[in-house]
Order: structure tokens, then sequence, then C-alpha cells
């Protein structure tokens, strides 16, 4: 008895011991506030953290349904990031509990404050909308486990945005995606406090959005027989039919679906250019009358709308018409972008309008410019009617901007200057730090195809939206930031999202944070709180911030390359020189160092959560490497940052046309000269060219190389014509070598004849292409 006794009571003890243990020991983990994007004031002062835990209450206001949905959309984050059960009801604010209230006073209706101490958190806001940016930076502030409590350090945080429009853009044109995946895109949105979904509907290659009057824009607009494989010009075909649209029932739930997620979506309907797919179903309304086919390519199509036409105007009313009736957005984007003339310039309707309305050429504007900014001017007039203002693209400055038009600056700056000046509210989304179809490593061959460009995470951080050049009072035209994501070469939602984050984080805080809040070191020591949050929802991002940052410069003074390696938060960096992949066995990076002969650079770092890629950097060297170089003619400076020495710095360019490694020249020649500090003897010169046709990259139409030994009196020594680019030619880098008798050269130039104008068959006929040079090698 005794003994039964002692063992029932052991087990009793076991058993209230481990039930008590359970309950009690549950994983407490510790939360901090470190998010995307910076808070604007963050104070901690106090000890005692809250803890959160299974069943705390969400309060807020009575009868207020948007902050009953806030206080949902609360649980279901903390649910989603820890397992946490919270639960919301309407009630005034207690202790112990969550409590989401208005009563924050403020000019900023984004503001919020976020206060935590050892009895309650407290999210006020000076809207629903700030209370929604106070749960975002709660939700951020929470780790990414399962089954744990947490601990919430008291704080302070005081936050409103920098910007009003902070806008995101999808293309679904190009490629569509799902409602779901749409869906998607605004949670991803949502994370990074981006308050505008700028959805571009329709394009040449497919009308995306029912338009009831018009049912030829769903049957056949929305359907291209076939989609072209790789770049636009590989004149190489899928053989798939692809298509699909939404229907207004549909967009009616991702508009609602938005909204509660303080989100305004912006439609675009893209005219009087990119009509392609439009032009399709109702060839009426183009200048030749068709037929047309759906375009299956890329790039820009000389069919446009008609403007000349009466039933084109009256298509666009009543397809603005039923936008406007859909959206209850007060602005509708109408593009404007990208509108060949040539047809205009050739239809006799079109010419009879320009002569009806009086337009001429001047100095400032064509007549068929001015012939668009009437259509830009129609389509406004209707949606004023409705009570909406118009978005477009740079180019609605051609032909001189419409009354109350917001412009869209993408090509650069310089249109959003040009229309702040004009006192016109401008959205700054240049393509060099905000188009994120552009690569976001240099190691292109390792990246899915992209359009091309280089925006590392790095330079969408550090982009200052505000130009200097205006004064305080035109900057307050700049209303805000937005980066877009075209989708020509990205045909799957996953791929979206790779191209998007955490790109998405580097944007929030441009949008966001104040500048003086803005540390790009500090960011990427943030950047894996965000990442935990992409994993714990399944979504696709890149992680070449993981990766180790390679900076090799060429020094042709010592005759050396110069590396320096870092990393996102300092992690060990081990590198290896001769091809061998990198272990944490292998050398361990200190300090930079130098590079003075042939060396396959791997490199690899280690964060605590991954192992990084491995980097690898080729060096070659030659009788020309790290000698001094000069440029005899002007070149495009903005691909070459480093300047000329990157034509000898033993490293090849790879088809990435901005990374810096490409010397390129437009409109006339490149011509270099090599020091080669003494007489050297030389039979040979080789160069590289990046061809691809598609972005203007053209090939050299002769190479030349005369030999000096003082540097004043040249001998041309070897040159060769090449043939002209045909449509028919692919992207290459080609390589050019001339090979010659032996001679002694002090001085090596080296002339590589550029194409001037593109021909006849290319898309851009008559401009200007250019060319890109790199490594010169001499033996
Ligand atoms: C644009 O990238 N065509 C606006
Ligand atoms: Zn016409």
């Amino acid at each position: 008895m005794k003994e039964i006794s002692v063992s029932f009571m052991s087990l009793l003890c076991v058993f209230l011991f481990s039930t008590l243990f359970s309950c009690s020991s549950k994983e407490t983990l510790s939360s901090d506030y470190e998010v995307i994007p910076k808070p604007l004031t963050v104070k901690s002062e106090g000890s005692t953290p809250f803890l959160l835990e299974d069943g705390i209450t969400v309060v807020y206001p009575e009868n207020n349904e948007k902050m009953r949905e806030n206080a949902e959309l609360l649980a279901t984050y903390v649910a989603k990031q820890t397992g946490l059960k919270l639960n919301p009801r309407a009630g005034m604010p207690v202790d112990g509990a969550i409590c989401l209230t208005l009563d924050l006073s403020d000019d900023n209706k984004e503001a919020y404050k976020l206060v935590v101490n050892d009895k309650r958190i407290c999210i006020s806001g000076a809207s629903e909308a700030g209370v929604f940016y106070g749960i975002q930076t709660l939700r951020k502030s929470l780790p990414v486990a399962q089954d744990v409590n947490v601990s919430l350090p008291v704080v302070e945080i005081y936050d409103k945005p920098r910007f009003s429009y902070r806008g995101a853009m999808l293309d679904v044109a190009r490629h569509f995606f799902t409602v779901d995946e749409v869906k998607t895109f605004i949670d991803m949105c949502a994370l990074h406090n981006i308050n505008r979904f700028h959805w571009h509907l329709t394009d040449d290659q497919g009308w995306r959005i029912e338009i009831k009057k018009y049912p030829k824009l769903m049957s056949v607009a929305s359907q291209r027989k076939e989609t072209v494989v790789g770049r636009w010009c590989s004149g190489i075909y899928d053989g798939t039919p692809y298509g699909g649209y939404y229907t207004q029932d549909e967009i009616r739930d991702i508009i609602d679906y938005a909204a509660k997620r303080y989100i305004t979506i912006i439609p675009e309907i893209d005219l009087p250019g990119h009509m392609q797919a439009a032009l399709t179903a109702y060839p009426e309304l183009g200048c030749t009358g068709g037929p047309y086919e759906v375009r299956e390519t890329w790039g820009v199509s000389d069919d446009v709308l008609c403007v000349g036409n009466d039933s084109t105007l009256q298509f666009v009313r009543d397809v603005l018409s039923e936008v406007a009736d859909l959206f209850p957005s007060e602005y509708i984007h109408i593009g404007g972008d990208e509108c060949p003339k040539v047809r205009w310039k050739e239809c006799p309707k079109c010419q009879a309008r320009i002569k009806a309305l009086g337009l001429k050429s001047d100095a400032k504007h064509t007549k068929e410019e001015r012939l668009q900014s009437y259509m830009i001017a129609e389509a406004t007039k209707c949606l004023n009617e409705k009570g909406k203002q118009i978005i477009g693209w740079t180019e609605i400055l051609e032909g001189g901007l419409v009354p109350g038009a917001t412009l869209m600056s993408w090509i650069g700056e310089s249109g959003g200057i040009e229309a702040a000046r004009q006192h016109h509210d401008v959205i700054m989304t240049p393509n060099t730090y905000m188009y994120f179809d552009y690569y976001q490593s240099k190691q292109v061959e390792d990246e899915p195809l992209a359009i091309g460009g280089y925006l590392p995470i790095e330079k969408t951080y550090n982009y200052e939206p505000m130009p200097k050049e205006l004064t305080k009072e035109e900057q307050q035209y700049i209303k805000g930031v937005q980066a877009n994501l075209w989708t020509e070469y990205i045909p799957s939602f996953s791929q979206v999202q790779y191209m998007i984050l955490p790109r998405m984080g580097a944007l929030a805080e441009v949008q966001w944070s104040d500048p003086s809040r803005k540390d790009y070191k500090d960011f990427l020591t943030r950047i894996p709180r965000l990442t935990a949050i992409y994993d714990c929802y399944d979504w696709t991002y890149a992680t070449h911030v993981f990766d180790v940052n390679v900076d090799i410069k060429a020094d042709t003074v010592k005759h050396v390359l110069s590396v320096q390696l870092s990393t996102m938060a300092d992690d060990p960096i081990y590198y290896t020189l001769d091809g061998q992949d990198p272990t944490e066995e292998s050398a361990k990076y200190t300090g930079p160092f130098t590079i003075d002969k042939d060396a396959i650079l791997k490199t690899m770092a280690v964060h605590p959560s991954r192992t990084s890629k491995i980097s690898i950097d080729t060096i070659r060297f030659n009788k020309a490497t790290l000698k001094p170089v000069k440029l005899l003619q002007p070149n495009q400076e903005s691909f070459s940052p480093d300047g000329p020495v990157v034509l000898v710095d033993g490293r090849r360019g790879n088809h990435s046309f901005d990374t810096g490694a490409w010397v390129a020249v437009a409109g006339n020649d490149l011509e270099a000269v090599i020091d080669m500090q003494g007489e050297t003897t030389l039979s040979s010169a080789t160069i590289h060219v990046y061809v691809r046709k598609d972005a203007w990259l053209f090939d050299a139409k002769k190479f030349l190389v005369a030999v000096s030994s003082d540097g004043k009196n040249y001998k041309e020594i070897a040159s060769q014509d090449y043939p002209a680019m045909q449509p028919s030619d692919g992207d290459t880098i080609a390589e050019h070598k001339l090979s010659f008798e032996p001679c002694k050269a002090a001085y090596v130039k080296i002339k590589v004849v550029s194409e001037k104008r593109m021909p006849e068959w290319h898309l851009n006929a008559g401009l200007t292409p250019y060319l890109l040079v790199d490594e010169i090698i001499l033996n």
C-alpha cells in the first residue's frame, strides 16, 4: 500500500508538474521593433515587458466596422506568425489587452502611436489607416515561430509616412496573374506600408479587364495565339495560346480586398499607344483598319488608336466610363507612354483631325504630339465628368500637360522635375531606381532571364525622390514614389515575388521613412526579420542581400586589383583564388587585399541562418592588363562609372550592360590608347562587343589597331570590316581578334567603328544604337 501510494503520489506529481511546466514554460521569445520601414521615433523606457499569450483580447471601438476588420487582420497575422490565438472584440481599452483606438490627433491621417508597457499594448491612429500601419509595425516586430509566447519590450513609437503616395505597379497584360495571386501581391504591399496598387490592365499583348460594352475585348483581345521565347526579337515562338482577364465581379472583390488593407487600386488603361490587343478585337479603331494580331512579342507597336476616328473617341469614353464606375479611386491612369506617331503621320483621318483642330508643329512639339495631347485631354474630360483625375507616364508632357494631370516620371526624373515646375503633381518612378524587372545581381548567368538593366537593392534604397533642382515650393508637388514590375520576362507569380522581394523593403523605406532615419547598413540588419515573414507566408524572394558584396577596383599605377569584401551583417567571409569552392576551412577575409596575377576569386559568407551563394570573379592578365588607358572620343559615362580602366581590368563584361563592366559609345566611335609603359612585342589584339539588338546594342562595323613608339605618331597594323547586323542575329558577346606580324609598341591605339543609325528592319530604325566594348586583350 505504502509503495502504491508513493508511486501514485509521484505519478500525480509528475502529471501536475508537467502540466504546469507545459503551460508556464511554453517557450517565450522576445521581440524587438527593428522593422522595415524604419519608424520615425522609437523610445524604450521601462523594463517589464508585455507578455503576448493565447487568448489575449484585441479591443476596438464599438460600431466601427473598419476597426473590427483591423482587429481581425491583426489576429490573423499573429496567428500565422506565432500560432497565438488572439480574441478580437468591441469594447473600451483595458489592461491585459491589445487596444486599438482612434484617439491620436495628427494632421497626417496615416500617423499612429504604438505604446507597449507591462499592462497593455495600445495602437492609436489618426485614422483607421494609421491604426493599420501600427498593426503592421506590431506584426513585423514579432518573431516568426510556432507554439511560443512573445515578450514585447516596453516601447513608445510615433510614426507617420514621408509620402502620401506609396505605390507599386504590377503589369498583368504581358503575363496574367490569378485573382489569388493579385491578392497576394496586395498582401505584399500591405506588409511594406504601400497604399497604392497601380494595376496595369491593358497592353499590346493582352486586354485583362471586362468591359461590358465591348465583348470582343474579352473574347479576342484577352487572348494571344502564342508568346515569343527568350528576347523579343528571337524569332522563336512557343506555339501555346495564352490569355486571361478579370471579370468586373472579380475586380470588385479585389478592390474590396485592397481597401481592407488601406490600398487604393489605380487601374491603368494604357492609351493611345499599347493598344494592339484592343485593335485586334476592333480593327476599325486603328489607322490602317488592320487586320491586327494580339501582339506575341514584346517591344512597342506602331499600331495605336486612330485619333482621327470618332468611334475611337467614343470607345475611349465608353471604356473609361466603365472603369471609372468600377474603381472608387479618385485617380485613373491613362498611360500615354511610348506612342509612336508613324501611323498618324500617314493616316488621312488623323491628319484631318489635326487640321480641324488647328494643331501646328513648332519648335517644342510636332502636330502629331499635339494630337496625342488632344487624345489625353479628351480622356481627361471624360474622367473629370466622373469626378476623376488622371495620371499619365512621362510622355504626357508631349504636346503639353492637360490641367490637373499627375505625371508619373519613369524616363529618369527630368519629366517629373519639369511637371513639378509647371505645378503638376508628380509620382517619381525613375526606371534606373524603381524598375524591379531589372536584374538585381551582376551574375546574370544565375538569374532568370530579365529585360536587362542592373538594379541592386542598395541602389533602390539610396534613391532620394526629392530633386535638389526644385525649390521648396516646387518640391511639394512630389507626392510620392512607386516601383514598377513589367512582366514581359516574368511568366510566374513566384518570379514576380523573386523580382520584388526584398527590393520592396528598400522601396518601403524610400516611401515611408524620414531620410534622417535611413541607413543602408542598418537596413540590412533588419532584412532577416522581413525575410522570416516572407518564409512564413511561403513567398519566394531573392537572397542577394545575404551574399558577399565583391568590390574590385583596378589600379593602373600599382598594377593590381584591389578587392574589398563585405556582407550584410559583417558575417564571416571565406574565399579562394584558385577556382575551388570556398568552405569554412578556406582563407577567412580580414580586410582588403590585392590581386596581381591570373585568379578565379570565389567568395562565400556564413550567415547564422544560411550560407550565401558563391560569387565568382575570373581575372585573366594579358599585356594590356592594368596599363593606363584613355579614350579619345566621348563615351556614355553612366555605363562605366569606374571609367575606361574597365577595358583593361582583366575582367570580362557579361550579359548585363548595366553593371559598369562595359564602356559604351553612341553616335561616335570608340577610340582607346593604351600606354604599354615600355616597348612591348605584340602579335594580336582582341576586343569584345556586347550585341543585343532589342536593347539597341549593335556590333562593331570595323576594328583597327595602330601602334606607336612615342604616343604621337601611329602606324596602322591591322584592321577588319564586319558585316552589318541582320534581323536574325541573336544576342551574343562577339569576340573580334586581329592577328598581325609581331611588332614592338609603346602605345597601342584601338579604334572600334560603331553603327550610327539602326537599320530599317529594326523597330527603332533611324535612332542611334550603342556600341559596348569590354576587355581589350593584347598579346
Ligand atoms: C513604361 O515603362 N513604358 C512606362
Ligand atoms: Zn488615324
